[in-house]
């Protein structure tokens, strides 16, 4: 059977983003359905109807491609991430071969929960460890990002470019608050260098959104002291087509990542500031 090409793959992923992401939107009504509540997190019934339904997009296509997706049913987001990782790295070379769709249903499930916006539906697909297609859809900012490894990245069929910012002074920086606090890493420590030495530091609550945002060059760059894959896959994709940069700066042991972005040109100077100011914490 031929590979599929990356366009193809794209496609699927736009359809699955487009399907999830508008039942999500037309069930807003539905948005205090919670399912689990954690002190600084909500699982709700339709983090795990949207997975359930862009998984079945993409099976109509692929069938035998494997899923990792956010939510599951059975086991904690944490417990699932590390055993995907685990088995990942006992069977890497079988692994390697196949390809894996990685999806965040509802990427700022608080916010949706909430009322606000700043949500999206977010899939990517690789194999071989290299991301190989990428689309993020936010429904209610009307925007969709897209990428594949050998194309422009897009918003809404356009394309787009990263910020030509070149000093931190002058950048906007987003974050994200860690559902999981790092003794060593402590993310408040890592916010006020940031926030000090940045034009301006922000917290928006949409990873895979702030990303593309960095991506089409309204911000300058993203941080996160603990993030997961399906938050960055699609939008890590879309950046560094846009000719931004992307770097995972630790693999933390609960299978998060350190994770930095950038427009490129400010990159060097926010990690030495992070690393800085995380070892002198
Ligand atoms: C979260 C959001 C948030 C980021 C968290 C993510 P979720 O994703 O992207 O902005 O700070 O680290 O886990 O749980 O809403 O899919």
């Amino acid at each position: 059977m031929s590979e599929p090409s990356t366009k193809e793959l794209l496609n699927v992923a736009v359809k699955a983003v487009r399907t999830a992401g508008k039942h999500a939107l037309s069930n807003r009504v539905r948005r205090n359905e919670v399912i689990m509540r954690d002190t600084h997190d909500v699982k709700l019934a339709l983090d795990v109807e949207c997975q359930k339904i862009a998984t079945a997009v993409i099976a109509d296509f692929f069938p035998e491609h494997k899923v990792l997706g956010e939510e599951d049913t059975t086991v904690t987001t944490q417990q699932k991430a590390l055993h995907d990782n685990q088995n990942r790295a006992k069977n890497e070379s079988s692994q390697n071969q196949d390809y894996e769709w990685i999806i965040d249903p509802i990427d700022g499930t608080v916010n949706f929960s909430h009322g606000m916006r700043q949500w999206c539906c977010s899939i990517a697909v690789r194999r071989q460890n290299r991301i190989l297609a990428g689309a993020v859809y936010g429904p209610e900012l009307d925007e969709l990002y897209t990428a594949t490894a050998d194309g422009p990245a897009m918003l809404n069929g356009e394309t787009i470019k990263v910020s030509a910012c070149s000093e931190l002074k002058d950048a906007i920086v987003c974050t994200g608050m860690d559902k999981n606090v790092t003794p060593e890493i402590p993310p408040f420590a890592l916010f006020r260098a940031i926030a000090g030495n940045t034009q301006k530091a922000r917290i928006m609550g949409s990873a895979a959104l702030d990303l593309c945002h960095v991506a089409r060059g309204e911000v300058d760059a993203y941080f996160e002291t603990g993030i997961y894959i399906w938050d960055v896959a699609a939008a890590g994709l879309v950046i560094e087509q846009a000719g931004g940069q992307t770097a995972v700066m630790r693999n933390l042991p609960d299978a998060r990542l350190m994770y930095m972005a950038s427009n490129g040109r400010i990159h060097d100077a926010l990690t030495e500031l992070i690393n800085t100011a995380a070892a002198n914490d």
